[in-house]
């Protein structure tokens, strides 16, 4: 992967003025909905003050994706996962630490600004008057892969992005690789022993498929080695790989085509199949087998996977996940940005041991309680070895099961925490790598009595904070990201 040059800074800040007469501070709201609030600034920045000390051996750039508004010109946005997409760069260089931070020049986003208002539905808000159809905005995620950066949708084919500029350079197809009509995963999973790149997609037809693709390391095109039949349009948003194989969880939730073509938003048709049981579909990364489904109870969802590792044999799978209660879950980030009072939706952290010949699955609990959500471990052990596994918790906001007030640590044995201050929020942490070696784990943060967001660095044993640099303005938090060091 080649290095992220310098980012091309462009004189001054931006001041936003697109999304009028919506201010920032014209909606209160629980303390999560506040750190998700709309973007103040795009452009080149640097922080406002720095306590501690950035480790001189971070040299890269972190990038981060997430909704940026929550307001299309006079109408609020209410779901979590409403907003265009909002991109930052976050470049580390000899202890000090720069931004760039700007939205994704989509086609729908420059058509909305030209119009004034808003013209498409959003995942959980629908477009008052008559809509030209369903907003898929890239801001889940930022990965990458064949040569590129690509802002991540998960309904719709990647966004490519300039990693220096962070400019919009249109959907790509892999040279016509990945099939039409057809979803990309907004995680996608690179096998650190290979460099192969691993996604999945639906077909969106009648009879929908689940279509796993492989990007081979240095290549620029997909090979599809896996088709599956579903029977519906599941909300999919992970996976896993190990050494051979890749792992999906179907959860008891499908959408409804149904409610789509009468004119509703995807969060209002999606459906809940309490019945069922969750599905685990394994198949093997060379394709030589028919991918396999394993049947287990209670359905949850899972919204994200931590690790997963194979048995010496092949013969079983350790794989350990985020459970959620589905129609909760979906309940609270629908209702999220309202007034409404929020149930938490149990989560925990679930470790399954997957028989694959078998076609069994154990489970055990490895949490309780307060919600958690935001898994991540150092990149280079994905699917090959079960290391520290970061993960956020929710142990002191009721009403607020998205202010995630503690970054944890979970070595296999035991926890270890770290807590925010009151009136502060976490978001989701990333393991990254030094030129020294070693690693640290760096993540967002808002403060609500500054109305600020602010960066940590911190000890990745011991959570211990190393370094907080503070932005001077607000950001939302966001979801995900990866880290590219610096080469040479
Ligand atoms: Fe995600």
């Amino acid at each position: 992967m080649a290095a992220a040059s310098a980012l091309r800074l462009a004189p001054g800040f931006a001041a936003l003025a697109s999304h009028g007469p919506w201010t920032a501070k014209s909606r209160p709201g629980r303390l999560s909905y506040r750190a998700f609030r709309t973007v103040t600034r795009e452009g080149p920045w640097t922080p406002r003050a720095v306590e501690g000390e950035i480790p001189r051996d971070l040299c890269g750039t972190l990038y981060r994706n997430g909704p940026g508004q929550k307001e299309t010109f006079d109408v609020p946005l209410g779901h979590l996962f409403d907003g265009d997409a909002y991109l930052t760069a976050l470049r580390f260089a000899e202890g000090r630490l720069s931004g760039l931070s700007r939205f994704v020049m989509t086609p729908e986003r420059k058509h909305e600004l030209a119009s004034g208002r808003m013209r498409y539905h959003e995942f959980g808000t629908r477009c008052p008057g008559r809509a030209l159809g369903f907003k898929n905005p890239p801001n889940i995620n930022v990965f990458p892969m064949a040569d590129g950066h690509f802002a991540l949708s998960e309904g719709a084919p990647p966004v490519l992005i300039d990693p220096d500029t962070l400019e919009c350079l249109g959907a790509r197809d892999f040279a016509g690789s990945w099939p039409a009509r057809t979803t990309f995963t907004a995680h996608p999973k690179r096998d650190p022993a290979t460099g192969d790149v691993f996604a999945y997609g639906m077909t969106m037809t009648l009879f929908p498929e689940l279509v796993l693709g492989r990007l081979a390391a240095g290549e620029s095109a997909f090979a599809i080695f896996a088709r599956a039949p579903l029977g519906g349009v599941y909300p999919v948003h992970d996976f896993m790989i190990t050494q051979s194989y890749v792992v999906v969880a179907l959860p008891p939730v499908y959408i409804s085509m149904w409610g789509l073509l009468r004119g509703r938003c995807l969060a209002e048709s999606i459906v809940a199949e309490p019945h069922k049981p969750l599905r685990i579909l394994v198949a093997r990364k060379d394709g030589t087998k028919p991918p396999v489904t394993i049947e287990s109870h209670p359905a949850n969802m899972i919204f994200h996977h931590c690790n997963a590792v194979e048995s010496e044999d092949g013969r079983t799978i350790r794989l350990i996940s985020i459970e959620t209660e589905a129609v909760a879950g979906f309940r609270a980030l629908e209702g999220w940005g309202r007034a409404t009072t929020l149930a938490h939706p149990k989560s925990q952290m679930t470790e399954f041991v997957i028989d694959v010949e078998a076609k069994t699955v154990a489970r055990t609990a490895l949490t309780e309680g307060a919600p958690i959500e935001f898994p991540a471990i150092d990149q280079r052990g994905l699917g090959r070895r079960m290391d520290a596994i970061y993960a956020l918790r929710t142990f002191d906001a009721p009403d607020d099961p998205l202010a995630f007030d503690t970054i944890t640590r979970w070595d296999g044995a035991g926890f270890r925490e770290s807590r925010a201050r009151r009136g502060q929020v976490f978001g989701e942490p990333v393991v990254v790598p030094d030129a020294a070696g070693g690693a640290w784990i760096a993540h967002l943060g808002y403060e609500a009595d500054r109305d600020e967001t602010f960066l940590d660095i911190r000890d990745p044993d011991d959570l211990r904070l190393v370094a907080r640099a503070w932005f001077g303005f607000r950001m939302p938090l966001g979801f995900h990201g990866h880290y590219v060091p610096d080469v040479g």
